[in-house]
């Protein structure tokens, strides 16, 4: 949430600020603003609400926006509306010291009004404003900027990654953390800080995680971290291998457009390593060798879309292992009292491995005893650094909003991370192992199948974009699907769409089908393939119009009766939903541009949550 970058260096920092909040604007977009100090020690701030490009208007019709060092930041509004005085950078009354913020502080409040008892006035509703503004109280009592962030740090509770600046220190910036990811890059002459490392792919791969309670001081020349005493640390540097063409659009319209058709090769890259010799080989679980022995209850939990895998992975592990696997929403899960202990594993699915809900409950789930094991898309991020077991997916920087290719690779993995469980316990039969294995190398080429496929999803998509509801109904893995395929739609369309059980739909919502009423029908669950289908019959019946999601096996009997229909290939049913995204994913996008929406950005949405 928000995004934050940061440059100490050798050349003009505005345009390494700007390029670093594009790439960024996917964290939030609702205003951005930069701050830069000139050599002489003049503090110049740019900030304005709205997109990017309004700031680049403003910067680059203001000459006197010009120094070696510089902060910026991207906005996703949590106190105060969006607008140009809530952007951050925000200003100390004394002019002198600049900060930029993501995360929230809990007891501003009590904070804003002690200062202004001392007489400081504030110009913003943010909460953001009293870091600055304490900040610039105790540097006027110290007369030494890093007495006066420490001492900062000590009264503020709440979550934070920041960059200081202070007009008295030309040559550096000052970052702190705890709670909300920053990082540190070095360069040529030139160091950074960044909230998100995909800002800092065009200039440099090494980087150092900061961890919670850390304070750094950066220029060009030096990066100095330091522990909550002020005790010197050690820096652990670490290369990112990312790609910097994978953080760009490439030719296509957008992002997600460009992860969709991404996804069989990262889908590839996630299940080749975990391959070898017809067996699925999980080297990172040999940290923890026995890690399943007394495990009686598996707990799933991630929010979104990350949720929505731990739902297809509830059917899939439970039906494997034997055991109750619950999927939780990490909201609901870390203030929900859950059973955990030792006998207990808890699996925390995220793309950005920095979604707080999700961090809150695997420390909650920690505290009780329960082992972790994190599914996570980037690489040392706070949920990945805080499981016991990590296992990586492969699917590169994703830019888009709303996920695809992270979905896809999640999905995947923790359906053969159940199959791996199952073989080690000796619950799959063998035939049944090989079928998985082969089903899962044959996957990558069928995801290029079916994307095949554009035309009809585009056709479809232009005949029902106008629909201002949309239900999704389907049974089981079906149904898991279903719920990713509607929160797409609503995401970046901003249709009202539900996602039923099919068969709960006569308890109740049925009574929403009338005539001309939408629904898709998901019905690839080879072992419910009929039950489905009658649900179809069931809100036809009522003058429904379907879009059929199936398998090729089943479009041809069903043609007939639903003229509208997403065919994919047939795989393993543990696997269908793998091959039964991607038309609903196409469709959601392909609703959106006939709508004009703006896909890659969806209103009131941010990629990265890192607020409750
Ligand atoms: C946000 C995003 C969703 C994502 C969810 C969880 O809401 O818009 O696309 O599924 O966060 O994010 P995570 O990084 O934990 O997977």
């Amino acid at each position: 949430m928000c995004g934050i970058i940061g440059f100490a260096g050798k050349t003009d920092a505005k345009s390494v600020l700007l390029d670093g909040l594009e790439r960024l604007e996917y964290r939030g977009y609702d205003s951005a603003g930069i701050a830069v100090v000139s050599s002489k020690g003049e503090l110049q701030v740019e900030k304005s609400k709205g997109r990017l490009a309004v700031l680049r208007e403003l910067v680059a019709a203001d000459k006197s926006v010009s120094g070696n060092v510089g902060i910026g930041h991207t906005r996703w509004a949590t106190h105060g509306e969006p607008n140009d005085v809530n952007a951050h950078p925000h200003v100390g009354e004394a002019g002198k010291i600049a900060v930029v913020h993501n995360g929230i502080i809990e007891n501003y409040l009590e904070i804003k009004n002690s200062l202004i008892r001392k007489g400081v006035t504030f110009q913003s509703d943010t909460d953001t404003e009293v870091i600055v503004q304490l900040l610039e109280y105790y540097y006027k009592k110290y007369d030494d900027i890093m007495d006066a962030v420490y001492k900062v740090l000590s009264r503020i509770k709440g979550a934070y990654a920041m960059g200081i600046l202070c007009s008295d220190y030309p040559e550096q910036m000052i970052a702190a953390r705890k709670d909300a990811p920053l990082l540190i890059g070095y360069g040529d002459e030139s160091n950074y800080i960044a909230s998100d490392v995909t800002a800092l792919l065009a200039y440099t791969r090494m980087v150092t995680y900061m961890e919670d309670d850390e304070v750094a001081v950066i220029t060009a020349k030096s990066v100095q971290i330091y522990d909550s005493d002020r005790n010197i640390l050690n820096m652990e540097q670490h290369t990112v291998d990312w790609d910097i063409a994978a953080a760009e659009k490439g030719g296509y319209t957008h992002f997600m457009l460009k992860e969709i058709m991404e996804q069989p090769e990262a889908v590839k890259k996630t299940i080749s390593p975990r391959l070898e010799n017809g067996q699925i080989v999980m080297e990172e679980l040999s940290k923890v060798p026995d890690l399943m022995q007394n495990i009686t209850r598996i707990y799933i939990v991630a929010c979104g879309s990350a949720y929505h895998v731990g739902m297809i992975g509830k059917y899939v592990i439970e039906k494997l292992l034997h055991i109750p696997v619950e999927a939780c929403l990490a909201s609901e899960f870390r203030y929900s009292e859950p059973v955990l202990g030792e006998k207990s594993l808890v699996i925390v699915i995220s793309q950005s491995g920095e979604t707080l809900d999700s961090m809150a409950a695997l420390r909650e789930a920690k505290r009780k005893g329960s082992k972790v094991l994190s599914i996570v898309n980037v690489m040392g991020s706070s949920i990945a650094r805080e499981s016991d077991i990590v296992l990586y997916t492969w699917a590169g920087p994703e830019i888009a909003v709303a996920t695809t290719k992270a979905y896809s690779t999640q999905m995947v993995l923790l359906i053969m991370l159940g199959v791996y469980f199952a073989k080690q316990q000796g619950l799959i039969e063998e035939q049944e192992y090989q079928k998985v294995i082969d089903s899962l190398l044959e996957l990558p080429e069928q995801m290029t199948e079916v994307l095949k496929n554009l035309d009809t999803y585009q056709k479809i998509a232009s005949r029902y974009f106008n629909h201002n509801s949309i239900f999704f109904i389907g049974r089981n893995l079906d149904y898991a699907l279903g719920l990713e395929g509607s929160l797409k739609l609503k995401e970046i369309s901003y249709i009202h769409s539900e996602s039923y059980a099919a068969g709960e739909l006569k308890h109740g919502t049925i009574s929403l089908i009338e005539p001309g009423t939408l629904v898709v029908a998901l019905a690839t669950y080879a072992p419910l393939v009929e039950k489905s289908l009658s649900n179809i019959v069931e809100v036809q019946s009522r003058g429904a119009e379907v879009i059929a999601l199936v398998t090729q096996e089943t479009a041809a009997t069903i043609k007939e009766r639903v003229p509208e229909i997403f065919a994919v290939p047939q795989t393993h049913p543990i696997l269908q939903p793998m091959l039964g995204m991607i038309p609903l994913q196409l469709f959601a996008y392909y609703v959106a541009l006939n709508r004009g929406c703006d896909i890659d950005k969806p209103r009131n949405l941010a990629k990265s949550v890192t607020v409750e």
